[in-house]
C-alpha cells in the first residue's frame, strides 16, 4: 500500500469518527451504540433503539434492530448476507516485520464471513469436529481441566475468577482440540483481549495499527503451526484442515483464518459464560442457593446467563437486494446490526426480561449463538464447558460471591468480565 493510500485510509477513519461523534451529538441512537466507550454496559442504549421501533435507521444509513423477531428474520434470511467487517475496509497489509506473506483476519477471511455455497462447503469440513458425539467424548477431559483449575481458587483471600479459572478452562480445552501447547496460553489470552477491543473496527490510526499487529502475530503463529502439521500430521483438527488444503477443498488463507477463529472464538466468549454467571449468581443470592442445592440446574443457569448477558452483543448482515424489513424499504447493500443482546431481552418473547431467573422456561430461545447458517459452530462445546464448570464451581464453593468491582472486557462487542475478584470460601 502506498503512503498516499495509507494517509487516505487514516484520514477516512478520522472523518468517520467525526461523523459518528456529530451523530451522537444530535441524538442519533444508532451512533450512540456504535460510539459507546469500550467495556461500557450497552443495555440502556439498546433500549433506546427498541423504543424507536423494530428497525431504526441511523444518520449514516446503517440500520439497527433490538427486536427478537427482526434479528431472527435477518439472521435466517437469504436476503441478507454476512460480509467482512474490518480488515478489508481498513486495507491492512502485512507489516515489514511479519514473516508470513499474507495478513489474515479470523472473521473476515474465514467461513464466518463467507456465504453459500462456499460457506456451506467450508462449514461442512469443520462441523464434524464439533459433533455432539465428539463433544460427549470430551466430557471427561473438560471435567479434569475444571477440577485442576478449581484448586487454584481454594484460598482464604479473594482471587481473580477470570485469570485463575474462567479463561483457563476454555483456553485449555480449545488448545487440546487444536493441538496447541498450553505454554502459549498467555499469548492467547492477550490476543483474545486485543481481538475483543478491535473486532468492531478501528476508529483511529493507533487502533488500526493495533489491529494490524494483532493480525500479523496471529497469522505468523498459525503459519508456523500449519507448516509443522504439514511436516508431522497428527490427529488434531489443524492437521485435518491442512489435508483439506492439500486436497483443494480449502485455501491456505481460509485455513489460517479458521484456526484463528476457532482459537479466539473458542475461549473468549466461553469464559464469559462463567464470569457473567458468577456475577449474576452473586447479585441474586437466593438463586445461587437454589442452584447450589440442585446442581442439575446447571443447564438452565447456562442458558439464562447466555440470555441475560450475550457474550457476543451483536452481529452484522448486509441486504443482498432491495428489500422490505420491519415495514421499511432497504436499499441493496444496507448494513443491518442485529443486537443479539437486546433481542434476548425483548419483552415480546421473554417475560420480565431484565430479571435473572434460572427457572425461566424459554431461556434457551436466546439468540446468543445467532441463528441461521452462521449459528455458532462451537455452541455445543461452549454449553458443555459452561455446564461442567459452573456445576463443579458451585459444588465446591456454594457461597462463591463477587468481592470487588467488576472490570469488563474493553470491547463493544464482547461482553463479560476481564477481571473480577471473588470470595470462594
Ligand atoms: C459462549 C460462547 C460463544 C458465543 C456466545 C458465541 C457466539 C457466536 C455468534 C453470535 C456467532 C455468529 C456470528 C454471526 O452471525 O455473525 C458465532 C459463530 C461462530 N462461532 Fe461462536 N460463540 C461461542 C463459542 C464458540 C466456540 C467454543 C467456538 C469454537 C470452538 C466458536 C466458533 C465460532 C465460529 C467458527 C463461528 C462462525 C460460524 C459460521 O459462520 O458458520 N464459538 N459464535
Amino acid at each position: 500500500m502506498s503512503t498516499v493510500d495509507e494517509l487516505r485510509t487514516v484520514a477516512g477513519l478520522y472523518r468517520a469518527r467525526l461523523r459518528l461523534g456529530a451523530s451522537v451529538a444530535v441524538g442519533d441512537p444508532v451512533a450512540r451504540v456504535l460510539h459507546m466507550p469500550r467495556g461500557a454496559d450497552g443495555y440502556a442504549n439498546y433500549e433506546k433503539i427498541r423504543a424507536r421501533g423494530d428497525l431504526v435507521r441511523g444518520r449514516s444509513g446503517l440500520c439497527m434492530t433490538a427486536s427478537y423477531a427482526v434479528c431472527n428474520e435477518v439472521l435466517r434470511s437469504d436476503r441478507f448476507f454476512a460480509a467482512p467487517t474490518s480488515a478489508v475496509r481498513l486495507k491492512l497489509t502485512p507489516p515489514s516485520w511479519q514473516r508470513s506473506d499474507v495478513l489474515v483476519h479470523p472473521l473476515d477471511d474465514s467461513f464466518a464471513s463467507a456465504n453459500p455455497p462456499e460457506h456451506t462447503a467450508l462449514r461442512r469440513i469443520v462441523a464434524p469436529f464439533f459433533s455432539p458425539q465428539l463433544m460427549r467424548a470430551r466430557h471427561a477431559y473438560i471435567e479434569k481441566v475444571v477440577a485442576e483449575q478449581l484448586d487454584r481458587l481454594d484460598r482464604d483471600e479473594p482471587v481473580d475468577l477470570i485469570d485463575e479459572f474462567a479463561i483457563q478452562v476454555p483456553s485449555k480445552v480449545i488448545c487440546e482440540i487444536l493441538g496447541l501447547p498450553e505454554s502459549d496460553h498467555p499469548l492467547f489470552v492477550r490476543w483474545g483481549i486485543e481481538f475483543g477491543a478491535t473486532v468492531d473496527g478501528a476508529r483511529s490510526a493507533s487502533e488500526r495499527r493495533r489491529t494490524q499487529v494483532l493480525l500479523a502475530e496471529l497469522t505468523d503463529y498459525f503459519d508456523a503451526v500449519v507448516a509443522d502439521r504439514q511436516r508431522r500430521p497428527g490427529e488434531d483438527l489443524i492437521s485435518k484442515l491442512a489435508t483439506a488444503v492439500a486436497e483443494g477443498a480449502m485455501t491456505r488463507i481460509g485455513l489460517l483464518a479458521t484456526c484463528q477463529a476457532l482459537l479466539i472464538g473458542g475461549f473468549v466468549t466461553t469464559a464469559n459464560i462463567i464470569g457473567n454467571a458468577v456475577v449474576a449468581l452473586s447479585e441474586n443470592p437466593e438463586q445461587r442457593e437454589a442452584f447450589a442445592s440442585d446442581l442439575d440446574l446447571t443447564n438452565q443457569v447456562v442458558e439464562e446467563v447466555l440470555r441475560l448477558q450475550a457474550p457476543a452483543q451483536y452481529s452484522v448482515r448486509v441486504a443482498r437486494e432491495p428489500t422490505r424489513l420491519a415495514g421499511q424499504d432497504l436499499r441493496k447493500g444496507t448494513p443491518v446490526v442485529t443486537l443479539l443482546a437486546a433481542a434476548n431481552r425483548d419483552p415480546e418473547v421473554f417475560t420480565d426480561p431484565e430479571r435473572f431467573d434460572i427457572d425461566r422456561a424459554n431461556a434457551r430461545d436466546h439468540l446468543s449463538f445467532a441463528a441461521g447458517p452462521h449459528y455458532c459452530i462451537g455452541a455445543g462445546l461452549a454449553r458443555l464447558e459452561g455446564q461442567i464448570a459452573l456445576r463443579a464451581l458451585l459444588e465446591r464453593f456454594p457461597r462463591i460471591r463477587v468481592a470487588g468491582p467488576v472490570r469488563y472486557c474493553p470491547s463493544r462487542v464482547i461482553r463479560g468480565p476481564e477481571h473480577v475478584l471473588v470470595h470462594c470460601r
